[in-house]
């Protein structure tokens, strides 16, 4: 199993599947890092890390085909059998979809199909929920919509916000990891 990443931004759960594969954890092999910010702090944990990184900034592309065309370019490239978004911020387009819809996962902070967006856990939150889910789920066109693979979820009890953020990173890690097992 032939396994990219892709980020946006802080990149802990790109690092705990890049340890996972390193550790044996993980019977796959790294591809690489895809970023699509300069800025990211992904980049940093990769170098820290010593993996293989592309950094495809997508305000250098006129498009939104063009820049998925690049990134298709890198996928084909490697040849992947699996792509995990994680913190991957933009929809996927049909550049991408049309050759590998099937073989994209992400993770998403809610219990999906409840709280979808960029603001899951807030929302979950102002909603007073009391229990925080988390989901893998497949790729599709729309926003947190595609076939769900895994979920989990805890009680915050009377967590303050960063005490929720930090288990949730944490389970968020877990679960990915046991999701790429299980999809292996
Ligand atoms: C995670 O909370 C994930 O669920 C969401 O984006 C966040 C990425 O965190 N899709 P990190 O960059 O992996 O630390």
């Amino acid at each position: 199993m032939r396994i990219i990443v892709m980020a946006s931004g802080s990149g802990s759960n790109f690092a705990a599947i890049y340890q996972a594969i390193q550790t044996r954890q993980i019977e796959a092999e790294f591809c690489t890092l895809i970023v699509d910010k300069p800025d990211a702090y992904a980049i940093k944990r990769a170098q820290g890390l010593g993996a293989s990184y592309h950094i495809v900034d997508y305000k250098e592309y006129p498009t939104k085909i063009e820049y998925e065309t690049m990134i298709l370019n890198i996928f084909n490239q490697y040849q992947p059998d699996l792509i995990c978004l994680a913190g991957y911020m933009k929809i996927v387009g049909a550049t991408i979809l049309n050759q590998y819809e099937g073989k994209i996962i992400n993770i998403h902070p809610s219990l999906l199909p409840s709280y979808p967006g960029k603001t899951a856990l807030d929302d979950a939150l102002s909603a007073g929920e009391q229990e925080i889910g988390i989901t893998t789920h497949y790729v599709d066109s729309g926003v947190d919509t595609g076939k769900i693979i895994k979920q989990t979820k805890f009680m915050i009890g009377d967590m303050s916000r960063e005490q929720i953020e930090e288990r949730l990173h944490k389970l968020e890690h877990q679960l990915y990891i046991e999701t790429i097992k299980e999809l292996i």
